[in-house]
């Protein structure tokens, strides 16, 4: 009996290994950050010592980990007034503004203040690493406390990076769960290998371009709900169907088979290299429900109903979620407003990114490939 092999679908790249990278490994069995295993990561590193792991390339001693933290914590100041007063002035005239583009337009104006704009040399790009890592959980923090109609919050150096974006946000010291779980997601969010934003900055790097043109280029990119977007979409949904069967009219398994008939993405799930599940979706989904079952019992059953979800995507798809599925559910149970999910994706990714960029340019050739033309056959134009 002849068997015909499926064509592999290679659009969007899939399956093509199109370079190389010391960063990060992404493969069904292990996720590597520079050599060690993310769930050895999450549970025994903070995400200080992973973002100088990614962007030193190696774990830091104590000395290195307590000067990189004090130098953070000196560049959280670093933004010139005119970016944060940009940011509150968006806040306050278009409040509908979506987060994720507030947060490119101030670090594209950040640029212009970066004395290391233009150099793409090692020790240059470093520094601007840094600084990019220390003030976007300014930004965020600013744009959501105008958003609040309250007024900006100075950093704490007292506090984590993590805890401190939570201040920031909030105006309030985070309890010692709140910063875990904040540390445990931006360690799991941190780095990817070839994702689409990291591919897009790399792009940009490898034409010579500078860090803040590729990391504006990789922002725009991890918008999108088929992409980083999708932690802000999946608590989207996640209310639809609490919403929709609420009443009892509807059941959970009746609305995922409205879905499936109506062909739906269901966010948060899928992926284009795992397809045994996500390595980061199990950890992150634990310390979610521990900490609602520690600070806010009530949102437990944002859980129970991912449970549920997760349950008929696997039995009906055999779709498993992605990191993005927990995060909307931990996030929200933490009282983070929606739109500011893919932002804090962003203080996070900010570390593989600017790894990536400095990988691409100390060893660059611009990245072209080749396509495929499918257009008409050559005209004459006065033919
Ligand atoms: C992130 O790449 C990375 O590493 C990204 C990331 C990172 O850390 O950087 O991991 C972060 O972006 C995670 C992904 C977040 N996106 C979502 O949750 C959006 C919903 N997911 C889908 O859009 C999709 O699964 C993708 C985009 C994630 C993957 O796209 P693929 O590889 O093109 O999808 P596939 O080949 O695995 O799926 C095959 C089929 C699909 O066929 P098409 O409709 O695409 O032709 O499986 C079905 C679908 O029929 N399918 C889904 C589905 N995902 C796949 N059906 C319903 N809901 C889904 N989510």
């Amino acid at each position: 009996m002849s068997t015909t092999k499926k064509e592999a679908d290679t659009r969007g790249l899939a399956g093509q290994t199109i370079g190389e990278t010391a960063v990060c490994a992404v493969n069904q069995t292990q996720l590597i950050y520079r050599g060690y295993e993310i769930a050895d990561l999450a549970a025994n590193a903070s995400f200080e010592e992973v973002a100088f792991l990614l962007l030193v390339g190696h774990k830091p001693s104590s000395g290195e980990l307590d000067a990189f933290s004090e130098e953070l914590a000196q560049m959280r100041s670093g933004l010139g007034e005119g970016v944060l007063s940009t940011v509150e002035r968006i806040a306050r005239e278009t409040p509908d503004a979506h987060p994720m583009d507030v947060l490119r337009t101030a670090i594209s104006l950040a640029a212009h203040e970066d004395p290391d704009c233009g150099d793409n040399g090692p020790e240059a790009e470093l520094r601007k690493s840094k600084r990019l890592l220390a003030t976007i959980p300014v930004i965020v923090g600013t744009h959501q406390r105008a958003l609040d109609g309250l007024p900006r919050i100075e950093s704490d150096p007292s506090l984590s990076h993590a805890a401190n974006l939570l201040w920031l946000m909030t105006g309030q010291k985070p309890g010692e769960i709140a910063a875990r779980v904040m540390d445990v997601s931006l360690i799991l969010y941190a780095e990817h290998d070839f994702n689409a934003s990291t591919f897009t900055s790399r792009v940009i790097a490898s034409t010579n371009s500078d860090m803040h043109s590729a990391v504006c280029g990789a922002i725009g990119a991890l918008k999108g709900n088929l992409h980083g977007g999708a932690n802000e979409a999946a608590m989207e949904m996640l209310k639809d169907i609490m919403e929709d069967t609420a009443s009892g009219d509807m059941t959970v398994d009746a609305w995922m088979e409205r879905a499936f008939a109506e062909k739906r993405k269901l966010m948060g799930f899928g992926h284009r290299v795992y397809k045994n599940g996500d390595h980061r979706a199990g950890i992150l989904r634990d310390w979610g429900i521990r900490y609602a079952e520690q600070e806010n019992p009530d949102t437990r059953k944002w859980f129970d109903l991912g449970d549920a979800v997760q349950k008929i995507m696997l039995d009906s798809k055999n779709i498993h979620p992605n990191v993005d599925f927990p995060c909307g559910m931990t996030y929200f149970a933490m009282g983070i407003p929606v739109p500011q999910y893919t932002p804090i994706f962003v203080a996070s990714r900010i570390t593989g990114w600017c790894a990536h960029i400095m990988e691409q340019h100390q060893n660059n050739r611009i990245i072209r490939p080749l396509a495929e033309y499918t257009g008409p056959e050559l005209l004459e134009w006065n033919g």
